[in-house]
């Protein structure tokens, strides 16, 4: 049996050390050992996107990343989106703009959409879709989503 390895990360800005086992997924580790199960357990094969998070500002599934990988990193998941009580500018688009069915996909969307405005405060239609071309929805048709990261105001994209 392997050892357990202890690391040290920034999740949702708090400084965390954690004790991990090498094989667990980092998506384990915010589900079942966190409990931030606000990243969804969809695939856990990096083909679906409900598990998308943000590490160092990249979107990346969190199924493809073992835990030991964040030692020294920065990770933000949907819980750490909002800003206490405020949603986050983006979170208010999905809601005005019906976005959100059964909402499966949608704290996954939420970071990829999330990643490129903060790269890229005014993307095409095109680069949106791109965005969130690793995230499936089986309910929306996407086109709501794609209006709401299109329409998310751009003077409140950096709180
Ligand atoms: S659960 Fe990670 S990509 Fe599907
Ligand atoms: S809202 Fe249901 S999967 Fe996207």
């Amino acid at each position: 049996m392997m050892k357990s390895i202890v690391i040290t990360t920034t999740i949702n800005k708090r400084k965390h050390e954690l004790e991990v086992h090498p094989n667990t997924t980092l998506l384990d580790l915010l589900r079942d050992e966190l409990g931030l199960t606000g990243t969804k357990r969809g695939c856990e094969a990096g083909e679906c996107g409900a598990c998308t998070i943000l590490m160092n500002g990249q979107a990346v599934n969190s199924c493809l990343v073992l835990a030991p990988q964040i030692d020294g990193q920065e990770i933000l998941t949907i819980e750490g989106l909002a800003d206490g009580d405020k949603l986050h500018p983006l979170q208010e688009s999905f809601l005005d703009h019906d976005a959100v069915h059964c909402g499966f996909c949608t704290p996954g969307m939420l970071m990829s959409a999330k990643s490129l405005l903060d790269r890229n405060a005014s993307p095409t239609e095109l680069e949106v879709r791109t965005a969130i071309s690793g995230n499936l929805c089986r309910c929306t048709g996407y086109q709501q989503i794609v209006d709401a990261v299109l329409e998310t105001e751009p003077v409140k994209r950096e709180t």
